[in-house]
């Protein structure tokens, strides 16, 4: 962890951030695909064209996720990030406490998909299958909070994830 704190996100890391929330998204609203990529090839049938590039765009997208995530996590240490804003106590503790808890589940969601899908270990399946329940409700926090901070405490806090200064 970098003990500078600069004035804003560098733009590479708001280029991450978007990109990866991107692809989460994209994850989240197509996943069910690979489960039928995977029901047709265990009953040893031909799966048709749309669900094999599906199937393989989540297992792609999501190894992407990973590696995106691995490479914000390395910036975010070399050149650190902007000090959080003033807020109370509680608040400032909550969303750190959301940030760590998605990019914990930034890495080990693609983690546990891999380790169900190439190790057949059923139960990361299961454990993988609470990705979107898990993600909904972290973003439904951290997009709240983002808000809260624009239009309630109006100190530009939705803006630092757009423009670096
Ligand atoms: C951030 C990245 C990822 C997200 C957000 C994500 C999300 C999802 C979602 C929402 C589902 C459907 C769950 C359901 O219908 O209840 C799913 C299923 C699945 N995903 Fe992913 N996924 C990611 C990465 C990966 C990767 C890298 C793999 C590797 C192959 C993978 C393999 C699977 C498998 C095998 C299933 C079916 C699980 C089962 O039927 O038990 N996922 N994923
Ligand atoms: C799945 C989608 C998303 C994920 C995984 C995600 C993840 C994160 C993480 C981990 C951080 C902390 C950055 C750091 O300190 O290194 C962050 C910051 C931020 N995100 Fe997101 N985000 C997502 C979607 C969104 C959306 C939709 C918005 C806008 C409404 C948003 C707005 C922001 C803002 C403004 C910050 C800066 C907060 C601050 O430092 O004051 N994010 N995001």
């Amino acid at each position: 962890m970098s003990r500078t704190n600069p004035a804003s996100y560098s733009p590479l890391h708001i280029a991450l951030h978007w990109l990866i929330a991107a692809a989460i998204l994209f994850q989240l609203i197509f996943g069910e695909r690979i489960k039928d990529l995977g029901r047709a090839l265990k009953d040893g049938g031909t799966p048709d064209a749309i669900t094999v590039f599906m199937g393989n765009a989540h297992i792609w997208v999501g190894i992407a996720v990973l590696a995106l995530t691995i490479v914000r996590l390395l910036v975010r240490a070399r050149y650190g990030v902007p000090a959080p804003l003033p807020s109370s106590r509680p608040q400032e503790l909550a969303a750190r406490a959301v940030h760590g808890l998605l990019y914990i589940a930034m890495v080990l969601v693609p983690i546990t998909g891999l380790v169900a899908w190439y190790g057949g270990v059923h139960t990361a399946g299961e454990i993988h299958e609470l990705a979107k329940p898990l993600f909904i409700i972290l973003t439904a926090l951290h997009v709240l909070g983002a808000l809260y901070h624009q239009i309630a405490l109006r100190d530009g806090g939705l803006m630092r994830m757009f423009s670096a200064r």
